[in-house]
């Protein structure tokens, strides 16, 4: 009797593991990445709480809240100056995600000084998701300076001793398939940054969203950097245009900017349209993503979760083929 009343305490410990999905609170959850982190979460079964601005101007905002509510998302409206109301709902949840977008990445500071006052809080993710930031090297000063706050960031987490996983996301692949091919429209030339040959990590940001909501609530991801670098994903310039060319059946005249250009774009163009020169010199002429080999050591996303069948560039060129997605530019100031 007594072993089977010790049986039936672990049967029902292990079916109260299973039931109970760590909460999660995503910041910028009404953006870009945010609303695919939302339906990521959800998705795995997590309870998921969005804390958004009360003062979002943008109309659609209150259409895409409403959506949330249909979902279950507990919507939960405030600042990030609001101290008091930020540890009281942090203090209901286990997990923090952050993806504030570039010209806020600073005030995470914020939420850092929040959690300090939740100790029940398991993980925070903060808003990165492009290079990995203590590798990386040769950035010109417009991308260097964003790369900067990141760090900073980073190095606040630790010393305030919140338990992190730091996401290397590389390349948004709809992303950039989009700035560099424009899918939507029927170009007959194409620009090409420096050779072209450099190769990128280009990540579906729905496979961004899942990977970074596993990586979150896995143990084997605490205190680590996680790196999404799948072998399906890397490619060059000149790999997307001849694969796009193949799909098309259209060959595309290409216009070639050679690197110096580019280095006196950054110097010349206006802030903040210079960062953006910056990053795709970066990531597309010096092939910073792929310049660092992995080891055994390092967290690859595709490695950790091999189950997950990714949409590897060649796919999404197939879907940018039947429905191109709607073209974003990420907002820098
Ligand atoms: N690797 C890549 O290729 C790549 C590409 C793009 C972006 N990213 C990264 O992904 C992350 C998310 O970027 P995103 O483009 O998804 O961002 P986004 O759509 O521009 O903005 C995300 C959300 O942040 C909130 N927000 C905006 N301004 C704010 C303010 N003044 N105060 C407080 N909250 C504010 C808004 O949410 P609410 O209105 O709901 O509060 C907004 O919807 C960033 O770290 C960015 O660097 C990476």
């Amino acid at each position: 009797m007594k072993n089977e009343g010790v049986r039936s305490m672990a049967n029902n410990a292990v079916m109260s593991t299973k039931v109970e999905k760590e909460k999660i609170l995503i910041f910028g959850a009404g953006g870009y990445l945010g609303k695919l982190m939302v339906k990521a979460s959800l998705s795995m079964g997590h309870p998921t709480l969005a804390y958004v601005r009360s003062t979002n101007p943008d109309p659609s905002k209150k259409r895409l809240l409403h959506e949330f509510e249909l979902m279950n998302v507990t919507i939960v409206q405030g600042e990030l100056e609001e101290h008091e109301k930020l540890v009281s709902v942090l203090r209901q949840v286990d997990v923090v995600i952050s993806t504030l977008p570039v010209p806020q990445h600073l005030q995470q500071l914020k939420i850092i000084d929040a959690i300090k006052e939740a100790p029940n809080i398991q993980r925070f993710v903060p808003s990165e998701y492009g290079n990995e930031v203590d590798r990386v090297r040769g950035a010109l000063p417009p991308f260097e300076a964003l790369l900067e706050n990141k760090r900073k960031i980073r190095r606040a987490t630790e010393v305030a001793g919140i338990p992190f996983t730091y996401v290397s996301a590389n390349s948004f692949a709809a992303y950039f398939v989009n700035y560099l091919l424009h899918p939507n429209e029927q170009r007959d030339h194409v620009v090409v940054r420096g050779t072209g040959e450099a190769k990128a990590v280009l990540n579906y940001e729905e496979d961004v969203a899942f990977y970074t909501i596993k990586a979150a609530t896995d143990p084997r991801v605490a205190n680590r950097v996680i790196i999404y670098r799948p072998p399906g994903n890397i490619v060059s310039q000149l790999d997307l245009i001849s694969l796009w060319e193949k799909k098309t059946g259209r060959t595309l005249r290409k216009m070639l900017i050679p690197e110096e250009d580019v280095v006196k774009l950054t110097e010349s163009l206006p802030y903040p349209d210079n960062i953006r020169e910056a990053i795709l010199h970066n990531i597309f002429i010096k092939g910073e993503q792929t310049s660092f080999d992995l080891t055994e050591n390092d967290m690859e996303a595709s490695a950790l979760y091999p189950d997950h069948s990714y949409t590897s560039v060649d796919s999404l060129l197939d879907l940018c083929l039947l429905s191109p997605p709607k073209p974003k530019l990420a907002s820098f100031a």
